[in-house]
């Protein structure tokens, strides 16, 4: 058993964003086929794709209509197979995502559930009877969790009305599940991402959301079994296969649950990635991780972005750094010079902490959130079930540039499906590569290096406020966050910005040799 994924750097492929290989304007496998060597030269050791499955898109794939079968956007079934081949035969590891708390209103089982009042499939569902709707339940993107089919009948989405929930304390869903996980651990996959992972168990009694109440349906004590199953299978194929949970729980002690040593073997750090940019907070939310994680023997993960989030150097350039769904708007004014200098510091620290590391496709560009997309062209359900008030997260989601002077910078030939923007010329991979200062250089000399950081857990060095100072053996980190300079001692590995005559400046971070 090797355990890869205990330091391992998983870089997050959207696929419809990545790049195009036939010209529609949509990235696709044959896209990413092309860009391995970009993966290979970054020096990430795995991939983690976004849903590629056959989708009506209701929320960019998130919609399930057949979880054993390849998008036809993206490509095949044959295509995928020997794009994991290909894969490792470069030595990268490939997570796939999946999605088990909702179908697509498209998947066979939702069709023949709809289909009659009396059709066995509801019992997959949460269908219940008119005319009241059942309970008062806000879904996860804003409005009511529940929509009335054509004969009067209601079911649940936590998402989008295309995304019914599935029913959980039905044995043929678990069965379904633990048979589509074996479809693609047979293909040669190493891992699993569980989307919405403390979603899928609700309370039958549907009790109404009330403060100090148990949640119907968040982070249920019955839904660890599920994962129990998974881990059991997941070890039944030779113990190097990961589970990764989607797991937005703010208690510590909730979160920990699910990296029991018989459940997952790690769940996304959403802590650390929704910190503002204060050495306080963040000093904080490491501790607590570390604290949560030790005793279990579980992987911590240190994630800056996502599909789901404003971009790190959109973020650290507002007044309010720190990331929530609830305070996302657009147009809040932010300073991108000063968001990249801290997105570079942030790179810095979160990649010298103990454990895995994520890293969102073009985050290794310094990409930023892309706030003028015109309304008519996102396709994010968050912005049209929010009535407009949340810009949704396309603007996270805009095609890579991979070269040339004009869009669509080499992510195709087509025109790509959300416009990038102009000044994207100089953020291209072909130009980052040929400059040593650039955010890819920083990125992927960051990696290289991190492979020769000790395997050993941190500690913490004295330091004045607002500076984040460890080490880990022979080696350290000093990630500036306060206002003025700062001296630091021993030999620069690497620094996050310029160093000002010995002293390390504000927003800087510097990997150091002891
Ligand atoms: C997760 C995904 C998000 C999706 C939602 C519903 O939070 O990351 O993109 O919309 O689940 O599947
Ligand atoms: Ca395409």
């Amino acid at each position: 058993m090797s355990a890869w994924w205990r330091d391992a750097v998983i870089y997050q492929v959207y696929p419809r964003s990545f790049a195009d290989g036939n010209g529609d304007g949509i990235g696709d496998l044959a896209g990413v086929r092309a860009h391995l060597d970009h993966l290979v030269d970054l020096g990430v050791d795995a991939i983690w794709f976004s849903p590629w499955y056959p989708s009506p898109q209701a929320d960019a794939g998130y919609d399930v209509a057949d979880y054993r079968d390849i998008e036809p956007i993206f490509g095949t079934l044959a295509e995928a197979e020997s794009l994991i081949r290909a894969a490792h035969s470069v030595g990268l590891k490939i997570i796939i995502d999946i999605v088990p708390n909702h179908v697509s209103a498209a998947h066979p089982w939702f069709q023949a559930a709809l289909a009659s009042p009396d059709a066995p499939e509801r019992e997959l569902f949460w269908f219940r009877p008119g005319p009241e709707r059942p309970t008062d339940w806000e879904g996860e993107f804003g409005g009511p969790a529940w929509t009335r089919t054509p004969d009067g009948a209601w079911y649940l989405h936590l998402f989008d009305k295309a995304q019914p929930d599935l029913n959980w304390n039905h044995p043929r869903v678990r069965e379904e599940h633990l048979d589509i996980l074996r479809f693609w651990l047979d293909r040669g996959v190493d891992g699993f991402r569980v989307d919405s992972a403390a979603l899928l168990v609700k309370d039958p009694a549907l009790p109404p959301v009330v403060d100090g109440r148990p949640h119907p349906f968040h982070d249920l004590d019955d839904v660890h079994e599920i994962y129990r199953s998974w881990r059991r299978l997941i070890d039944s194929y030779g113990g190097d296969r990961t589970l990764i949970g989607e797991v937005w729980l703010p208690d510590p002690e909730r979160f920990a649950r699910y990296l029991r040593p018989d459940e997952m073997h790690s769940a996304f750090n959403l802590e650390f990635l929704c910190s503002p940019w204060d050495a306080g907070r963040l000093r904080e939310v490491i501790d607590e991780t570390i604290r949560v994680h030790e005793p279990l023997g579980a992987v911590a993960t240190w994630v800056l972005s996502n599909h789901d989030v404003t971009r790190p150097v959109t973020r650290y350039g507002r007044a309010e750094t720190g990331f929530s769904f609830a305070a996302k708007r657009e147009g809040i004014p932010t300073d991108l010079r000063l968001g990249t200098v801290r997105a570079r510091a942030a790179a810095l620290l979160s990649l010298a902490l103990p454990g895995a590391a994520y890293v969102y496709q073009g985050e290794e560009l310094g990409l930023e959130e892309v706030e003028d997309i015109p309304p008519a062209l996102r396709q994010d359900p968050m912005w049209h079930r929010s009535g407009h008030r949340d810009p949704g997260r396309d603007g996270c989601r805009v095609p890579l540039p991979w070269s040339g002077e004009e869009p669509p910078f080499g992510f195709g030939t087509g025109t790509p499906w959300l416009p990038q923007p102009r000044a994207w010329k100089d953020r291209t991979v072909a130009v980052q590569r040929a400059d040593p200062a650039s955010m890819l250089s920083l990125y992927r000399a960051a990696l290289r290096l991190r492979r020769t950081v000790p395997a050993v857990a941190l500690t913490w060095l004295d330091s004045v406020p607002g500076v984040l100072a460890f080490r880990r053996g022979a080696f350290a980190c000093v990630a500036n966050l306060s206002t003025a300079p700062v001296p630091f001692d021993g030999d620069v590995l690497l620094a996050s910005g310029p160093l000002e005559d010995g002293l390390l400046p504000p927003d800087t971070t510097v990997w150091l040799a002891l």
